[in-house]
Order: C-alpha cells, then structure tokens, then sequence
C-alpha cells in the first residue's frame, strides 16, 4: 500500500531541504535547514564545509518531516534526490543518504535535476501557472529562461555564460563591505542611491543568453579607480544595470515564444526592483505574473518531490548518481 506521497531530499548547494508531497503538488510537510549563517563570515558558499553541515543536518531535517507529518516512511510512493547540477560533495551526501533510506524502507528512488525542481516549484500548493509559460529562474546558482508547455515539456532557451545575477549581487556585495547574503542589503541600499554610474549591461542587446561578470568586474574597476563614491549610488547602479538586462531578456523571450503567464522563481525574485519591473513588463505584454511564495522559489525538498511526481508519470527516471553537467537535460 502507498500512502501517495513523494519525499524529496535538496542538498545541491546550501539548503539542507526535504519536503512531502502529494500528486496535485500539495505540500504535507517541509524542512530546510539553512546555512546562510555558517557562510557568511566567508562571504559566499564554503563547499568543504556545506557538505559537512549537510551530513549533520540531513538526518535530523528528515526526520523532523516525517514526525510532522505523521506518516510511514515504508508506504512512500518514492523519494525524489537531486542528483545536480550542484556542488558534489553537497549532491553526495543527499544522494547517499536516500539511497541508504530507499533501501531501508524498501521504496523506490528518483534522481532529479534541481533546475526540473525549481521550474515546477511555481505550482506547489496551487495550481499557478498557466502554460505555455515563460520561467525565469534567478538564485545564486542559476540565471536562466526556460519554456514550458506542460509540467515535463520543459525547454531551456537562455542561460548565463558565466555568473548568475545573484552571484553577481553577493560579489558586489563583498566589495562594498556589505556581507553575505548580497541581494537583500544591496537592494536597501540601491533603494537610497542615484543610478548614476554607467555600468554596462552585458549582452543586452542579443539573444537570450545572460552574462554577469563583465558588470560586476566593471564595479570593481570602478570602486579601485574612483575616489569618493557612494555606497547607495553603486548600488543603485549596479541594480538598474541588473534589472535592465533581466527585463530585456524576458521582453525578447515573451516576443519570441509567447506565453500565457511569466514565472519568476529563484532567490533574486525576492528583488523589489525586480518584482516592480517584471510587473509593468506584463502588463504591457499582457501576460499573467506568477511570483510563488519565496518559500517555494529558493531550494526547498518540496519542489524536488513535485519533479519526481513528474519523471515516475514520463517514465523518464534518472540515475541516483550525481549528474555532474550543468544542463536541464535528463
Ligand atoms: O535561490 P536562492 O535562495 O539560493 C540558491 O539556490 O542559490 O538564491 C540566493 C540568492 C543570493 O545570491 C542572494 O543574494 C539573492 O538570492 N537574493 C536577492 C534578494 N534576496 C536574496 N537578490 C536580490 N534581491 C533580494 N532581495
Ligand atoms: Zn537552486
């Protein structure tokens, strides 16, 4: 007997994530055990200690939903892993840890491309998105626009070529002495400056591809080369430069696939600059907004349930082995 739900375990970056989830993307149960607050005296992700972090939080983020929820790990229709892109120690720990639980319990296992979880988050709890959808994905790892005309008819159509925009927030961060996480701190103060510098905006002007560290070694150019700067003018221009070309990329991809709702998930949704901008941009377009809760958008297990629940329907399952490309494939 199954009791119908799917556990997913996330543990590609610096979340220790594990949710349950039905088959119409219901969330029973969700833990994430943060390590912002190890990081960031570092300043950014520490792999060696993510992965150390992750082996002590692992078990106890599992068993906490599971004594939440109250269910019997044995009647699990699966567990769903995300076997990458990530951080391979990080990836590791997860990826063992379901395959010892899967074969305790005696249920099956689903390894899951964590882009394939964060482009389904949208629709947990309630059905949100309306395909075909234009996604656009913005965390520390990842910058990137993808298509989808169902939940598995999933297209990757623009990618970053080096940094994602929140690594690029988190960097400029760092150099304005700002500390770790970046996005929150850089956009209070962006909030009270003059964009008046005029940093460039990589790649605005074509295809559907992103670039971020031209912009953000031209910050650095700039505060060695300038005397006098404002912390609240860099910002600012740092983040006009950011939503400029994030806000130029949906516009040529909404042109050029058109769609019924744009999505945005991904730590940097959380941007204020962002939201606003994204917001008259479908109004103009006239296309439905979906801005899911935050809980959903950055890493979580739920999402990666939600995915598994997809690839047992294709019958498209995947090796629980760390995928080590960066791709959406597989
Ligand atoms: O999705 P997420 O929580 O973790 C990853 O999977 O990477 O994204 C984290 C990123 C960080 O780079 C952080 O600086 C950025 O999201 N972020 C923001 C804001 N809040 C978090 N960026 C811009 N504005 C924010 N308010
Ligand atoms: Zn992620």
């Amino acid at each position: 007997t199954s009791n119908g739900l799917i556990l997913g375990i996330e543990t590609s970056c610096d979340d220790t994530a594990v949710g349950l989830v039905d088959e119409r993307g219901q969330v029973v149960a969700s833990a994430v055990a943060s390590q912002v607050l190890i990081h960031n005296r570092y300043g950014g992700v520490y792999p060696e200690v993510a992965s150390r972090a992750h082996i002590d939080k692992i078990i106890p983020t599992v068993r906490m939903v599971l004594e939440d929820s109250g269910v019997n790990p044995r009647e699990l229709e699966a567990i769903g892993v995300t076997r990458g892109p990530g951080l391979i120690g990080s990836l590791m720990v997860g990826l063992d840890t379901a395959s010892g639980l899967a074969a305790g319990w005696g249920v099956p296992i689903v390894g899951v491309n964590h882009l394939r979880g964060h482009l389904r988050s949208a629709d947990l709890e309630e059905q949100r998105v309306e395909f075909p959808a234009m996604i656009l994905l913005v965390s520390g790892g990842h910058t990137l626009l993808a298509r989808m005309n169902g939940p598995s008819d999933i297209k990757l159509i623009g990618n970053t070529l080096d940094d994602s925009v929140g690594e690029a927030y988190d960097k400029v961060s760092r150099m304005l002495g700002l500390g770790y996480p970046g996005g929150p701190v850089v956009d209070r103060m962006a909030g009270a400056g003059i964009p008046n510098i005029p940093f460039p905006r990589p790649v605005i002007n074509h295809g559907l591809d992103f670039s971020f560290s031209g912009l953000k070694s031209a910050v650095m150019r700039y505060l060695e080369a300038e005397k006098g700067w404002k912390v609240e003018d860099v910002a600012a221009s740092f983040v006009a430069a950011c939503m400029d070309v994030l806000i130029a990329k949906c516009r040529r991809a909404l042109a050029t696939y058109p769609s019924s709702s744009l999505v945005i998930v991904g730590g940097v949704a959380a941007s204020p600059p962002l939201r606003a901008a994204a917001a008259q941009l479908c109004d103009e377009a006239g296309v439905r907004l979906c801005l899911p809760p935050l809980k959903w958008s950055t890493d979580n297990g739920a999402m990666i349930a939600m995915a598994a629940w997809d690839y047992l329907a294709s019958d498209n399952h995947t090796p629980v082995q760390p995928q080590t490309s960066l791709t959406i494939e597989s």
